[in-house]
């Protein structure tokens, strides 16, 4: 008899243990004589129950989490590889709520397959994408990814037909597509959990927006954190050139798709387009200022597609299933499935791929379990650093582009970040003018400047220093920010700090800290003497 477990190798069951958990269930299966297989597969995208681990039977995947190294032995005496009940075994893991009720297209196969197994990646249903694609027009590709309604699910929600069709137009002879990886917003892992859990399906969007638009090259920019992801990368891109879908011949068409992963140097700036393409070109990245827009002059000064990864990985499913059945899902404007992801104080953080028009409370009640402490709910981030503070008031908002900018917020790319009532919004507003600070790339005063002065205009807000003045003097700013700001890092940091103080007015009017006690250093010199007379 033989089994097969699945172990994943995704970076968040990494860091609780799955590599351990992995070597115990090998060990394990070989001192009792058991035919193991451990595939290591990607996450399902429940964190607080990695490491997962799956068994393979008759009725389907049997879910047992989270495991550690030490409760191995104590499954394999329980008959776990039988599906035999255990205090760690979920149940079905399609079963489990959380995952039934997802609508998982992007994130179909993720935490399924072997990441790096074409096979199975074709098994379940890869590559008929890239087939449909290769008996349409390029004009035709185009319009099915118009008709679907996909939106960049980089931040800004540009309809990415709009951007593919001026691509198709311009005039070159060599052009690109790049994908961003470089998820520099707080609180998001989806492009990870992608390259680590299903690698294939970003190489085949990829490959197709290269048929829709006329690009032969692609690259894909990976943020330096991300070293698992990338290796597992590098390995499906050479496993796609020798099975023969990239090269020059894809998937024996005659047409040619080259593709290459490049890792980033760590800067939140580095996931702005223009930067990022500087970076790509091996220079420091700073903006360029637009026009000319990428689409028009972008890598290397040719036409260039810089999609989100998401994005590109929900485009083999538009051209397999058609623009109809993806547009389907949603709401509004904003059509398809959006992956949230769940995290800060969440009790169950983790991937939820759900059309778009759920709500933000019901993303985190219903899937995320409330907060992690226990405490009431105070404040929700919601799209990364630049995205505003929302209130419990505000949680029955449509998780929907433009539900989202009606109330001066932005969905950004999905991440959803919890805060408790522990928080202090005041000192939140400061972060977010710190960070601004810390990641701008200078190439334009009101960012470059204005965000050093917006730290110190709220710490003298915070110790009570002519608060009402400088409140009047942080708005001025933060509207100086936004209309004059080179790029939308100095643009929309006013969000983030303009709804904390909108919202959580009472975090800043608290009576002043105390002023930090003046530390004598002889007196503190002459006492630690005394009461250490050996140092
Ligand atoms: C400061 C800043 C950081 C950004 N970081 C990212 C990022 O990490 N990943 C990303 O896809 N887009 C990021 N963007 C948005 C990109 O500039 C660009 O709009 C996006 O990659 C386009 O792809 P899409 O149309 O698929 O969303 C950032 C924008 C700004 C202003
Ligand atoms: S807004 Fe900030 S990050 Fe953007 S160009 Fe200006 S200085 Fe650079």
């Amino acid at each position: 008899m033989s089994y097969r477990v699945f172990v994943p190798r995704d970076s968040a069951a990494l860091s609780v243990g799955a590599e351990g958990v992995a070597r115990a269930i090998a060990g394990e299966s070989s001192s009792r004589k058991l035919d193991v297989s451990v595939v290591r597969n990607g996450s399902r995208g429940m964190f607080w129950l990695e490491p997962l681990v799956e068994v393979e039977t008759a009725q389907g995947r049997l879910a047992y989490g989270p495991v550690t190294r030490e409760s191995v032995a104590g499954l394999f005496d329980a008959g776990f590889l039988e599906g035999k009940a255990h205090a760690l075994c979920l149940g079905l893991t399609e079963a489990i709520p959380y995952l039934k009720q997802q609508e998982r297209l992007t994130f179909a196969r993720c935490g399924i397959v072997d990441p790096l197994s074409l096979d199975d990646y074709i098994a379940y249903g890869g590559y008929r994408g890239l087939q449909k694609a290769l008996a349409l027009e390029p004009q035709a590709i185009v319009d099915e990814v118009q008709k679907s309604g996909l939106r960049g699910r980089g931040g800004a929600g540009f309809p990415t037909g709009i951007k593919w069709s001026t691509v198709l137009y311009a005039k070159s002879d060599q052009k690109y597509i790049c994908c961003n990886a470089d998820e520099g917003d707080s609180g998001t892992y989806a492009d990870r959990m992608i390259m680590e859990g299903d690698p294939f399906v970003l190489i085949e969007g990829m490959t197709i927006a290269g048929l829709a638009v006329g690009a032969t090259q692609g690259y894909i920019y990976v943020r330096s954190e991300y070293p698992h992801a990338f290796r597992v990368l590098q390995r499906a891109i050479g496993i796609a050139y020798e099975r023969g879908y990239l090269g020059a011949d894809i998937a024996g068409s005659g047409k040619r798709f080259d593709l290459y992963a490049r890792l980033g140097a760590g800067a939140y700036i580095c996931g702005e387009e223009t930067s990022m393409l500087e970076s790509l070109e091996g220079r420091r990245g700073q903006i360029r200022p637009k026009p000319p827009l990428p689409a028009i002059e972008g890598l290397f000064g040719k036409p260039t597609v810089v999609n989100n990864l998401i994005t590109l990985a929900s485009v083999p499913i538009i051209l397999d299933k058609g623009a109809e059945y993806y547009r389907d899902f949603g709401m509004g404007k904003s059509r398809g499935t959006l992956t949230i992801q769940l995290a800060g104080n969440i009790k169950h953080g983790g991937l939820v791929e759900k059309a778009f028009g759920i709500s933000l409370r019901d993303a985190i009640y219903q899937f995320g379990g409330g907060t992690a402490s226990g405490h009431p709910l105070r404040a929700v981030q919601v799209g990364g650093p630049l995205g505003a503070y929302f209130p419990e008031s505000l949680l029955d908002t449509p998780l929907d582009y433009e539900a989202f900018a009606a109330r001066k917020g932005m969905l950004g790319h999905g991440g959803v970040v919890v805060f408790d009532d522990t928080v202090d919004l005041a000192k939140q507003a400061r972060f977010a003018m710190e960070f601004c600070a810390i990641e701008s790339c200078g190439k334009c005063t009101p960012c470059r400047i204005g965000s050093t002065r917006g730290v110190e205009v709220i710490d003298r807000i915070i110790t009570d220093e002519n608060r009402a003045r400088n409140l009047e003097l942080l708005d001025d700013l933060c509207e100086l920010m936004t209309d004059g700001s080179l790029c939308a890092l100095g643009g929309l940091i006013p969000l983030p700090v303009q709804s904390a103080v909108r919202h959580f007015p009472e975090d800043f009017s608290k009576p002043a800290p105390p002023p930090l006690a003046v530390i004598d250093a002889a007196a503190a010199q002459k006492s630690n003497r005394e009461t250490h007379p050996w140092r």
